[in-house]
């Protein structure tokens, strides 16, 4: 039997980063909002042993390297399944990251295996695995709109918003996310040199993210309380029309820290940022540590549009539009079907 699933990307909306800890990781605090781009997942069980990934795209490793085997491997031993585990990947997103196309391959794979097996991991052993294998793949266990906490692998359903029109720009640039982090850490410590030569160390505490608790990472969370409040008590988003709750959101100011350190290195990925201003995006911003970007529009039409003219202008451009969480689940399965493997 093969089981085949969309495998959607997501884009972060906003995204903080907080304090680094003793684990090599940083506290997060991001909304990841899964979009209608996708890949094809293929997982298909048969007698035998072993895990084989196949997929045309050569820049996509094949070996125990790639985030399906890991997910594999790990499923087929927690659920004790026996069997050879092929998973075909259809590359149609761009390899470019930022849209956490190799998180979300490996959980619709978890997911499509669990489906080829006709056996279920408990919710929580599940959220487990993926979490190991990447602070960005519980989310797509949730789809649509996602709060994102701790390392960003703490996720937590924010209420269902209506599609919204966006175009996404994957310029061929490789940015390293490990890199960005340490980057970020080095400008914090500057900072925080900088700052130790004119205040008090009190002072120092206050203005840099050292706690969980930072001043930053507070304004996102006050910035994301009040939406969501005004969102839930019925309350007209917009200056007295009715708005794209996600863009109230936007609206709130919230930013991506990882830009601040990204474009000083690659000044094309800002340059893409405000080429999709000028095409009319509603908010332009990094996607993750990039070097995706998105915007959000006004309309399909517009995006289409916007999408055309950006891509007159050198620019690798896609129209696309966000998904809620009920059209990811809807849209999750391709098809199921039996036939011999060969
Ligand atoms: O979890 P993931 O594999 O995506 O993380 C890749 C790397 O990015 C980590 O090894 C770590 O260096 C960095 N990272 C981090 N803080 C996070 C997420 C990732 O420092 N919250």
């Amino acid at each position: 039997m093969t089981v085949k699933v969309r495998s959607f990307a997501k884009i972060n909306v906003g995204l903080r980063i907080g304090a680094a800890r003793e684990d090599g990781f940083h506290e997060l605090l991001t909304v990841y909002q899964t979009i209608a781009l996708h890949d094809v997942i293929g997982v298909s069980v048969m007698r035998g042993s072993g895990i084989e990934i196949r997929c045309d795209d050569a820049r996509v490793p094949k070996d125990d390297s790639n985030t399906c085997y890991r997910i594999v491997e790990k499923t087929m031993r927690a659920l004790k399944a026996k069997g050879r585990v092929i998973v075909e990947i259809e590359k149609q997103l761009p390899v470019q990251g930022g849209m956490g196309g190799a998180s979300s391959n490996a959980v619709a794979a978890l997911v499509a295996l669990e489906r080829a097996l006709k056996q279920s991991l408990p919710a929580e052993e599940r959220l487990r695995i993926v979490a190991e294998v990447g602070s960005d793949l519980p989310l797509f266990l949730v789809g649509g709109t996602v709060l994102g906490v701790g390392r960003g692998e703490q996720v937590y359903p924010l209420e269902d918003l209506p599609a919204m029109a966006c175009v996404v720009v994957t310029p061929e640039v490789g940015v390293s996310t490990p890199k960005a982090f340490a980057e970020w850490d080095r400008r914090v410590s500057q900072r925080r040199l900088k700052l130790n030569s004119f205040a008090s160390a009190r002072a120092v505490e206050a203005k840099l993210t050292l706690g969980g608790a930072s001043d930053r990472m507070g304004e996102l969370s006050r910035a994301l309380s009040a939406w969501l409040g005004k969102s839930y008590s019925g309350a007209p988003f917009g200056r007295g029309r009715a708005e794209n709750p996600l863009l109230a959101l936007v609206r709130a100011g919230i930013k991506n820290d990882f830009e601040q350190v990204v474009f000083p290195e690659y000044p094309e990925l800002s340059k893409a940022k405000r080429a999709l201003e000028r095409a009319g995006a509603k908010y332009a911003s990094l996607s993750g540590s990039g070097s995706t970007l998105y915007g959000m529009f006004a309309s399909k039409e517009a995006a289409r549009v916007a999408a055309q003219k950006l891509r007159h202008q050198g620019w690798a451009a896609q129209a696309t539009a966000t998904l809620t969480r009920k059209q990811y689940w809807a849209k999750f399965l391709v098809s199921r079907f039996s036939f011999l493997v060969v």
